[in-house]
């Protein structure tokens, strides 16, 4: 192990027991053991085992010098720490290993990152390679960097690769930006050292912003689609809220002629926290995605605890009949329920405290709209009615809306999707102490925010604002807290 990599293990394990000890830890989200994390990163199932990575900074609960956290896991859902697999420990990514990819290379576990460098006001950012055996211990290679330079005329902003293999041939998707504005570059290698840039694949125009993050490029049922981060988008009606975006184009692609011909930029998540998302694929053929449950610059309460971030939970990428990209948790978070309740079928009227009360829930509840205005859940409720996070759906204009002007620490706010005419909604949610993941009618929107409430705000209420509904179902689940000691 480096001296960098020893250096920085000690420096975590100061915040370990007081981050531990934060009323806020989540109980079976991907954190550090301590201090800050940002992007997912690396996403790969190796050897059966799936690994993920995660933009980590040991030296503080703010970002800063950023090395490559790890954790893996045999089922998704259980995961064990690992030792950070890269520091910022060379000339060529002294000021930090930002956001990459990872790929086996006949058996190498191959990570390919942003080696990013700041000094005296100036940044670089090249393209670098480290490499495993044993999935854990990692080597930088000797003629880092891979890619000196940024594209031709491109301004110093070149990062987040996501390689993968077509055909025999190593292709690579990278942000980059061009005279303010941001585009995806994508790049051809035979050994994954030497790189040929193939041209933007897409541009912005202005609406796609000054620089697009942590791109990904796939096929998924025929059709290909590029996940990516753009930075400047400008917030139009519900949608695009956040400081920063994270969504999709959706498309054709030819490897011929590098050519991408893509629709319209969707959101991928409707909520506050939720950010450079990556994806890949496992060894069932599934598309699995890992989103960052945070927004840059936002307020994070849990800084106070020695901790900073999380990824979300695994979310598994398919197509509707419709055409539309669904984001579903993976089958697999079913192994983390315990206790189990169910309430109903019934009608609601009024507001009905439930008898399941937890921070660590999973909820799944089924309603016949009925003629009510508006009805939800309100989670995360104190007993004196102080405190709640409400997720309500709005009949007259067919919105799923998450309020958390009364959710404790942290922002408030109110978020907005718009979703399809149905006359059931079925809300399936992730309540983890500091998070609430709302996944509506099938994958159709997801919603996913960070929210701060205290310990003891553990009830659950149905809520219908004049008029009656259904409730159709409602089954909860206690979920495991994979990180007890
Ligand atoms: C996205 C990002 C990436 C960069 C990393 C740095 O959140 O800004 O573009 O590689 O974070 O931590």
């Amino acid at each position: 192990m480096s001296k960098a990599i020893e250096n920085a293990a000690e420096a975590v394990e100061k915040d370990i027991q007081k981050a531990s000890g934060s009323p806020y830890r989540l109980g079976y989200h991907i954190m550090a053991p301590a201090r800050w994390i940002n992007d997912p990163n690396g996403l790969i199932q190796w050897n059966g085992e799936y690994h993920v990575f995660y933009q980590h900074h040991p030296y503080d609960v703010k970002t800063g010098s950023i090395h490559w956290g790890h954790v893996k896991s045999k089922d998704l859902v259980n995961w064990e720490h690992l030792p950070i697999a890269i520091a910022p420990d060379k000339e060529y990514d002294k000021s930090g290993c930002f956001s990459g990819s990872a790929v086996d290379n006949n058996g190498v576990l191959t990570l390919v990152y942003t080696g990013h460098v700041e000094e005296d006001g100036v940044i670089t950012e090249t393209q670098c390679i480290a490499e495993s055996t044993d999935g854990i211990y990692f080597t930088k290679h000797p003629q880092n960097p891979v890619i000196a330079h940024p594209p031709e005329g491109a301004s110093h902003d070149f990062r987040d690769p996501k390689v993968w293999k077509h055909e025999g041939k190593w292709y690579m998707v990278i942000g980059s930006q061009k005279n303010k504005l941001g585009n995806v570059h994508l790049y051809e290698s035979d050994d994954l050292l030497s790189w040929k840039d193939r041209g933007a694949i897409v541009k912005s125009d202005g609406k796609l912003g000054f620089m697009l993050e942590c791109p990904d490029f796939f096929e998924l049922e025929g059709k290909h689609v590029l996940v990516f981060s753009p930075q400047g988008v400008k917030a139009e009606g519900d949608k695009f809220q956040n400081l920063y975006q994270t969504g999709t184009l959706v498309g054709e692609f030819d490897y011929a002629n590098a050519e991408f011909k893509y629709g319209e930029f969707t959101e991928l998540d409707a909520g506050f926290d939720f950010y450079a998302a990556q994806t890949f694929k496992d060894d069932n053929g599934r598309r699995i995605l890992f989103g960052w449950m945070n927004m840059w610059e936002a307020h994070m309460p849990e800084q106070e605890h020695g901790w900073a971030g999380a990824l979300t939970i695994p979310r598994e990428l398919t197509f509707n009949e419709e055409g539309k990209l669904l984001m579903k948790p993976v089958k697999e978070m079913e192994l983390l329920r315990g206790k189990k309740f169910t309430v109903g079928p019934m009608a609601v009227s009024g507001t009905e405290k439930l008898e399941i009360a937890g921070d660590c829930l999973e909820i799944i509840a089924e309603f016949s709209k009925e003629n009510a205005s508006s009805f939800g859940l309100n989670v995360r409720c104190s007993e004196d009615g102080q405190e709640k996070t409400v997720i309500r759906y709005d009949a007259a204009d067919e919105k799923i809306v998450v309020d958390r002007n009364q959710s404790g620490a942290g922002e408030g706010g109110v978020r907005k999707v718009k979703i399809k005419s149905s006359n059931t909604i079925k809300l399936h949610l992730f309540i983890d102490r500091s998070s609430v993941e709302c996944f509506v009618n099938d994958g159709e929107a997801v919603m996913t925010s960070r929210v701060y409430p205290k310990a003891s705000s553990t009830g659950i209420e149905l809520f219908v604002e004049s008029g009656e509904v259904n409730l159709l179902s409602l089954e909860a689940w206690n979920l495991k807290d994979i990180w007890a000691r």
